[in-house]
């Protein structure tokens, strides 16, 4: 029997190029679509982009381009760097492909025929950069005067009044709850599905699903109304089916090999989007669930969220260039956990590449190699009966195959990958422990022996590795003079690598070590720097003068107190040094206890109007940057810097 494993991302937005949060998604996907490729499955490789949409069109317009011609040139950005990062992706779907746009209109209107869609006005709040309609939950009404902030993304949400077309979500209610419970493993990390269910059991409001083509213009158009086009997330989610057939009579039996999906990635910012309206969708047209939700956290850079205006986006590109792709691929899967928000530093790769790459496994394949060929001993023939020691690795061995092949079905990478170094320490202990330079002259069959043993263990290590880093880990098979891709499933699972001769040849090393630490670091962000720069300024560009004209300064705070009835704000007393000490009132009290904040410097605006905040005359305002979550959070500086020192 045909035994397949269909695996997709998220299709990402076109109003930019790829970065490395969307690099660290279809790798993670890449890893599963080898590594069940090596376990002797069929493997179908979703990944693509989502072209429509008002986010799109806005992105298109502010280039003064056609949003197709727009993102035409965007959608190369996204290939070239799969390509790059040899992601083995089997099919690249885009929204605006004709096949997709038939599937989206023909499941449009199965829905209408079962009674699921209606026609009515949408009043409410809308979040642009998520393309998301929001409920109260998601809104935070900080400022009297200004739209509330969506917590979903952290940016300013927009009131939108629209006749559009409803899908009747609300109906779905209790049969998505009654699948949640009985398929309690739907997502992982499994504590995810709970704030599913929270949401849901708190009850469900029926979505739009077209918009009118007044109000955006770029979208597939809505099936039997000319006025309206399909909203961007009902369009799609679709793609996880158009892309194997659905809709198509001449691919039925494709479409039904490979759906349902075994298993979707995304971060959990699309989650909800996944778990509760892609769902009631497939249930509306009668088709299976997906078997399984991969939701992982958010990457951060020092702390804080990447984003164009902070220039701490990081170029996945440039990282390449300066560290190999095999070694970024490792990063993000052996270090990354997907069951929290991970914090990316270019310190921590190079101190990883370093140790775990370039001195326990490249290191320790250097090693064998030299002894091998000092001792001409570059044919190892298969060993009849092993010793304790040797029996011993492969028993560990055998138990780390296991755990990394559950792991991996989990999704827990950093766990399976964990287990792998593990059986890289044992290896080096092994090698060192026998000592095979001192039994070369007097015991030749055991020096054959333990050379034998370190290299069925290195393939052992390779094939597991093969998936995570597949072009070093293919090098690592010639120095053994094996085949390391994706056939050594069936000898890793059998344990043929025990068995069997290697013909070995010295290569280059396998890693090369980060010599300086800090240079690849600050050349990979000036010139990711440089870029988002110049495409900034396309953008919006301000003079020098309008810069010069606010006044950041670095003060102290003092003392920080709370209010009578504020329930967000602080009073903070703050000195910019030379007796300059003011009141500055801050909306930071949910995010940041005032014993975190005494003593401590921060950026203020220091020449703002003085504004009055719950009776207080405020004199500046204090800068802050918004965490994954959205909440603000006060940006902080070095205790060196001086008091007044203004930011330049
Ligand atoms: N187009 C929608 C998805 C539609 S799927 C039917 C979308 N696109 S997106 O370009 O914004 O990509 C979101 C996905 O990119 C996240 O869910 C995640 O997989 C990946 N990431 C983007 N930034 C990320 C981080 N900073 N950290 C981790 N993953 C991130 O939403």
């Amino acid at each position: 029997m045909r035994k397949k494993f269909y695996v997709t991302t998220p299709i990402y937005y076109v109003n930019a190029r790829p970065h490395l949060g969307s690099l660290y998604t279809t790798v993670l996907a890449d890893v599963l679509a080898r590594w069940q490729r090596m376990c002797g499955k069929e493997v179908f490789f979703l990944t693509g982009t989502d072209e429509h949409g008002q986010k799109v069109a806005e992105a298109a317009s502010e280039m003064r381009m056609d949003p197709k011609a727009f993102v035409d040139t965007l959608v190369p950005a996204f290939k070239n760097l799969w390509e790059l990062y040899t992601i083995s992706y089997s099919h690249f779907v885009r929204t605006t492909d004709p096949e997709h746009i038939r599937a989206v209109e023909r499941w449009l209107l199965l829905m209408m025929e079962k009674g699921d869609v209606y026609k009515a006005l949408y009043e409410g709040w809308y979040d642009t950069s998520q393309e998301a309609f929001l409920t109260e939950k998601d809104l935070q009404f900080d400022k009297e005067n200004e739209p509330p902030v969506s917590l979903l993304s952290g940016r300013r949400a927009r009131w939108v009044t629209d006749s559009c077309y409803f899908f009747k979500l609300s109906v779905y209610q209790e049969r998505l709850l009654a699948f949640y419970r009985d398929n309690p493993h739907f997502v992982t990390p499994a504590e995810r599905l709970q704030e599913v269910i929270s949401f849901v059991e708190s009850g469900l409001k029926d979505i739009c699903i077209s918009r009118s083509r007044e109000q955006v213009s770029w979208g597939i158009p809505f099936p039997g109304d000319e006025g309206q086009v399909t909203y961007v997330w009902a369009d799609a989610l679709n793609n996880y089916l158009s892309a194997i057939g659905w809709g198509d009579e001449k691919k039925r039996k494709e479409f039904e090999f490979w759906w349902p999906a075994d298993m979707q990635l995304m971060a959990k910012d699309i989650f909800r989007f996944h778990a509760i309206f892609w769902p009631a969708f497939l249930m509306a047209t009668d088709l299976e669930m997906p078997k399984k939700l991969l939701v992982h956290g958010w990457i951060t850079v020092d702390g804080q969220k990447m984003s164009k205006s902070l220039g701490n986006v990081v170029d996945p590109v440039m990282l390449a260039e300066n560290y190999s792709v095999d070694s970024v691929r490792y990063y993000l899967t052996r270090y990354l956990a997907i069951t929290q928000d991970a914090d990316f530093s270019h310190a921590d790769l190079e101190h990883r590449i370093n140790t775990d790459l370039a001195n326990d496994l490249g290191n320790l394949l250097n090693r064998m190699l030299v002894l091998a060929e000092k001792n001409d001993c570059m044919t190892i023939q298969p060993v009849a009966e092993w010793g304790a020691a040797e029996q011993s690795l492969q028993a560990m061995a055998r138990e780390i195959i296991g755990v990394v092949g559950a792991q991996l079905e989990r999704g827990f990478f950093h766990l399976a990958y964990g287990e792998v170094n593990r059986l890289v320490s044992a290896i080096n202990s092994y090698f060192h422990g026998q000592e095979p330079w001192k039994k070369a002259a007097t015991d030749r069959s055991r020096f054959e022996q333990i050379i034998a043993a370190t290299c069925g263990a290195l393939a052992t290590v390779g094939a597991l590795f093969w998936p995570v880093m597949p072009m070093t880990m293919e090098k690592m098979g010639a120095a053994l003079g094996i085949s390391l891709d994706a056939t050594i499933g069936s000898a890793l699972f059998e344990e043929k690598l025990w068995r069997r001769t290697f013909n070995l040849t010295r290569i280059e090393p396998l890693f090369a070590k980060i010599e300086q630490k800090t240079s690849a670091e600050k050349k990979c962000m000036e010139v990711a720097k440089e870029a988002i720069v110049a495409e900034e300024k396309e953008r919006s560009e301000i003079t020098i003068d309008d810069f010069v004209r606010v006044e950041l300064k670095v003060g102290t705070i003092m003392q920080v107190e709370d209010l009578p009835r504020a329930e967000k704000i602080y009073k903070m007393t703050v000195d910019f040094g030379d007796g300059d000490v003011r009141i500055i009132c801050a909306g930071i009290k949910k995010q940041c206890k005032s014993t975190d904040l005494e003593g401590r410097k921060a950026v203020f605006v220091a020449n703002l109007k003085p504004r009055q905040l719950m009776g207080i005359m405020s004199h500046g305002m204090l800068l802050t940057a918004a965490d994954s979550e959205g909440k603000p959070l006060p940006v902080m500086v070095d205790e060196s810097v001086p008091n007044g020192t203004r930011l330049k």
